[in-house]
């Protein structure tokens, strides 16, 4: 394994060149920002000129999202390509959501023509995981130093060994530690009879945003038996250089009979303590392999931990705040939440409108979502105001505390797109401009109208992120 631990016992060494910060210059004075009507922010109006995107097309902020590889096609007409912000994006069908570059804007997003075009005729891929390290860099050369159009001699130039996916013709790298094999969605109906998936896609600006139901996962032997685990910081670090906020505890909070509760943490384990195990079919190549059943009706198991995802998935968490009808300032944590359009730049949140059981049911903020088709994207950061915040206003609804936001522990301030809360780095007002029924979440594209930073965001207090997940030997604590 390449993630040895150092002699000082610290799990994250590989893992260091692949860190990312941002901002990559300084924001007070770059003439695309300017002081935000919110005194202590300043702010970036978008959409952004092409001009400007073709000379850089990095995003004017930051959202944390992980970094995947996935192959389409056979054995002798393949494809590789790295996605950023892969997310899961419903529960039943379990589906995953790959967007692709469409329309040029610059060098760094180009049109992935001919990887789009195998998608498509094949319908398949298979979403792979790397330890940090020399698979990474193999999988990352290839990419870019072969371009879209001889596509088809990426995976050979990596110089490492595949086998076939379980359910589709997708070469899987045998140095992958997680796959996910998926096809591309087909019409159906939801548990209510609305229709789901005229297409399998959704195209907006410069993205196409595709829908893979999940067909089987595959989870390194080592790391299904706890020997090792996948180790994921979910939020970046950052520290704030003036007090985050003024908030006095709230002596309001409510005592709730929550019945399911939601655990949070920005450090995860998986296995861990609080992870369900990894429940598979067959033991092949190493790999401890779990299908899943193709219909969702079978896929249904009322019981909420039989409903929580079957394995790890790197994702992060957006804090989603709107306005109620009658004014109230309402916090919804959203873990399905990613950017998958660049231009014009847009999340896609994804909301439970579903009646399955506690865990999967219809979420307030989805009344106030669709009525007010306006929301703001708050970035966290690795902070136990924060986690104890995602923590409480992820588990109790407006429904049943008014003051949600308050009692979360944290403070807002009025914006127009919603309450912006004052301890996030960064927050993006959002415009909804598509809603896509998927089954038992609406995903909801969140056009960015603006980004708001605090000025105490700089290039020397700047948040810092892995998109990668590690791999670490099991902390006996
Ligand atoms: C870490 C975390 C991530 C969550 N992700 C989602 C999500 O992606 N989609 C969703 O519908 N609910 C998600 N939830 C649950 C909602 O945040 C929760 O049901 C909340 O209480 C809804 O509040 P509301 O009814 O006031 O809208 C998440 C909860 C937590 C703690």
């Amino acid at each position: 394994m390449e993630t040895l631990q150092d002699k000082s016992n610290k799990p994250y060494n590989m893992i260091e060149k692949y860190l990312y910060t941002w901002p990559h210059g300084e924001l007070n004075g770059d003439s695309a920002w300017r002081k935000s009507e919110h005194s202590g922010y300043v702010e970036h109006p978008m959409p952004e000129k092409d001009e400007k995107l073709a000379n850089d097309s990095r995003w004017p902020g930051f959202f944390p999202s992980a970094i995947c590889f996935v192959t389409t096609g056979d054995e002798n007409n393949n494809a590789l390509e790295k996605v950023v912000g892969a997310t899961i994006v419903n529960r039943f069908p379990y589906i995953v959501a790959l967007s692709f570059c469409t329309k040029p804007l610059s060098e760094r997003h180009y049109v992935r023509e001919n990887f789009m075009k195998r998608l498509e005729s094949g319908g398949s891929v298979a979403v792979q995981y790397f330890e940090p390290g020399k698979f990474i860099d193999k999988a990352m050369d290839a990419i870019t130093n072969i371009d879209d159009n001889e596509i088809e001699k990426r995976i050979a130039s990596t110089g490492l060994k595949t086998v076939k996916a379980q359910t589709n013709d997708s070469p899987v790298f045998e140095d992958a530690y997680l796959v996910y094999e998926a096809k591309l969605v087909k019409p159906g109906k939801d548990f209510e009879g609305n229709p789901i998936f005229d297409k399998p896609y959704t195209d907006y600006g410069s993205h196409r945003i595709y829908y893979l139901e999940i067909e089987a996962i595959q989870l390194r032997e080592d790391i299904r038996k706890c020997e090792t685990q996948i180790a994921w910081k979910s939020l970046p670090k950052w520290e704030a250089q003036k007090p985050l906020q003024q908030l006095t505890p709230s002596a309001t909070k409510p005592v709730v009979d929550v019945k399911y509760q939601k655990g949070y943490t920005s450090d995860y384990f998986f296995p861990g303590k609080n992870t369900i195990g990894f429940e598979y079919d067959k033991i092949e190549n190493g790999m401890a392999i779990k299908f899943l059943p193709p219909l969702p009706e079978d896929q249904v198991e009322v019981d909420n931990d039989k409903a929580r995802w079957p394995c790890f998935f790197p994702s992060s968490v957006g804090l989603v705040t709107t306005w109620g009808e009658d004014g109230s300032a309402n916090l919804m944590p959203c873990g399905s939440t990613s950017v998958l359009i660049r231009h014009p730049l847009c999340f896609a949140i994804c909301v439970s409108y579903a009646k399955i059981n506690v865990r999967y049911a219809p979420r307030a903020s989805l009344k106030s979502l669709l009525e007010q088709k306006q929301f703001i994207c708050g970035v966290p950061f690795a902070n136990d105001t924060i986690v104890d915040a995602i923590k409480y206003a992820g588990n109790i609804s407006i429904t049943q505390d008014l003051d949600k936001i308050n009692n979360a522990g944290l403070e807002y301030f009025e914006d127009e797109y919603g309450p912006v809360l004052s301890a996030l780095p960064i927050s993006y007002r959002c415009k909804i401009v598509d809603v896509v029924r998927l089954g038992t979440h609406f995903l909801m594209l969140g056009e960015v109208q603006s980004v708001i930073v605090r000025d105490d965001v700089t290039k020397d207090n700047c948040l810092k992120w892995y998109s990668y997940p590690d791999v670490v030997k099991v902390k006996n604590d």
